[in-house]
């Protein structure tokens, strides 16, 4: 039975010359959930715990659309969403990134220049996707990864200066999870694939020869009519009756998802951005904003075999709804366990101890309070009041220092997914009052709603150097809502210590 009301309310049509009709798009529920392949390094020094990968960007045409023609796609590979990256903790890697693009896009027009940010993890700024710090068709550059954090769902995408959306839309976008002790030690559900399923979410605008059409609306943002799980239109996907841990992420450029299930039942929040919380938490819908992730554990014995459940989205203010955007996938329930392994929820999950676990910092341990205002002005989309510049720094953070900041959503109508590279945060409180119960977690992105503030605390650190701000709503970033901080005043710019090189 339906608890939630399918609601379907302004639906708008998207009136773009020759994309694809509502008459012919995918019709929902069609087609089996894939999973992103694994990517096999080509190398493993174990003597020095580091392993080596090699990818490269190139464009493919590949059957997204069920009985429609294929679409030209650039990925990682070759494919989207890219390989999988899966990695211990405590061992390191380098992931040598090959732009063999087209040196322009063929009908977007831009030069693909590409920069490849690990979002989520500690890296050297050299390493981190520096925006200016780009690879031109025909060059690579090897970037190195500590994956000394605890085990989180990281993702790489494109971080190019103004292109980000682009290329991220068209498919530079993958998963790289790393992996614990304390995640093994932990009685949930695991096996990629099997009972850990990533689901990484997209909207789509495609034209009538099967493209995606990138359209902005000048400079706004983009609202696609199609939703993809792993690239597959409003797939499902046959369960058996255990738990499992959805690990979601929302790789959209511009929309933001609030997630529920059509059954009712409870989502159990286990993961956040930076791994897993202190505790679990029960909630029934939860708002997934652009580069947020959460793993939550959905448990299917509650159903008979035959039941199918499905994966709503509510809706969010300021995103533009279209025919089923309110649906995001199916859950076919298909058999009795066939494995009880990892099938608890425990009530503690993580004891927070790292140094740099925001979890367990106070108001008090803070040095300082720094205030951020996102603000649309005179068509820009600025913070501050102003705009991206690679060569002003806007915070000198000293190294390791504990700081609050405090960011405030002045532009009414939007709502920004407010990214800080480098550190996790906790958020403290949204418009003075406590977080949301689903948000108790370590963070990298917090969603600042329309006319919202919400105060975060996080340790500057483990490395030094200049790292970005910036919103999530990757069509705001690239005009340029972004801003970097300096974290012990380096002066150093990231873009000149480890330059990309020409390809042999
Ligand atoms: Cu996921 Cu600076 O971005
Ligand atoms: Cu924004």
């Amino acid at each position: 039975a339906l608890l939630l009301p399918v609601q379907r309310a302004a639906r708008t049509q998207l009136t773009i010359k020759d994309r694809l009709p509502e008459s012919r798009l995918p019709v929902p529920f069609r087609v089996p959930l894939s999973i992103p392949p694994l990517a096999r390094p080509l190398r493993r020094d174990n003597k020095r715990k580091i392993d080596f990968y090699s990818m490269t960007m190139k464009a493919a045409r590949v059957q997204i659309l069920p009985d429609g023609p294929k679409t030209y796609i650039f990925g990682y590979d070759g494919i989207t969403p890219g390989p999988t990256i899966r990695e211990k903790r405590g061992r390191r890697c380098v992931v040598r990134q090959i732009n063999r693009l087209p040196k322009t896009h063929p009908y977007l027009g831009y030069e693909c220049t590409t920069s490849v940010h690990l979002h989520g993890s500690d890296s050297l700024p050299q390493y981190d996707g520096w925006a200016e710090d780009v690879i031109r068709p025909g060059q690579y550059k090897d970037y190195r990864y500590p994956d000394d954090q605890d085990a989180r769902p990281l993702w790489y995408h494109d971080h190019a200066i103004h292109h980000t959306a682009q290329n991220a839309y068209m498919g530079c976008a993958a998963l790289y999870t790393t992996h614990d002790e304390l995640e093994a030690s932990l009685p949930v559900p695991k096996g990629y694939g099997r009972y850990e399923i990533p689901l990484v979410i997209q909207d789509k605008i495609f034209a009538q020869n099967g493209n995606f059409i990138y359209d902005d609306d000048g400079e706004n943002s983009l609202y696609g009519d199609v939703i993809l799980v792993n690239g597959r239109p409003w797939p499902t996907m046959k369960v058996e009756r255990r738990k499992y841990r959805l690990r979601f992420l929302n790789a959209s450029v511009s929309r933001g998802f609030h997630l529920a299930l059509d059954s009712g039942e409870p989502f159990t929040v286990v993961g956040h951005d930076g791994g897993f919380a202190p505790e679990p938490t029960e909630v029934t819908s939860f708002r997934l904003g652009m580069a947020e992730r959460y793993g939550v554990i959905v448990d299917f014995a509650r159903h008979k075999i035959g039941d199918q459940i499905v994966l709503r989205n509510l809706g969010l203010p300021n995103n533009q709804d279209f025919a089923n955007t309110d649906v995001i996938m199916r859950f076919d329930v298909v058999s009795n366990a066939t494995s009880t392994a990892g099938n608890s929820v425990p009530d503690r999950l993580n004891p927070s101890t790292g140094r740099h676990n925001p979890m367990r910092l106070r108001e008090s341990d803070a040095a300082r309070t720094r205030k951020w205002v996102f603000e649309r002005k005179n068509g820009l989309w600025t913070i501050n009041g102003r705009t991206w510049d690679s060569q002003r720094s806007d915070a000198d953070v000293p190294h390791d220092d504990v700081e609050i900041w405090e960011l405030e959503n002045r532009s009414g109508g939007w709502f920004h997914p407010i990214h800080l590279h480098l550190v996790d945060f906790k958020i403290l409180d949204r418009n003075g009052g406590p977080p949301f119960a689903y948000e108790r977690g370590p963070k990298d992105v917090a969603y600042v709603g329309e006319g919202e503030t919400v105060r975060v605390i996080a340790r500057f650190g483990p490395t030094r150097g200049k790292y970005m701000m910036h919103c999530h709503n990757l069509v705001h970033e690239d005009h340029d809502m972004m801003t970097h901080f300096d974290v012990g005043a380096t002066g150093r710019d990231p873009a000149e210590i480890a330059p990309a090189r020409p390809l042999p």
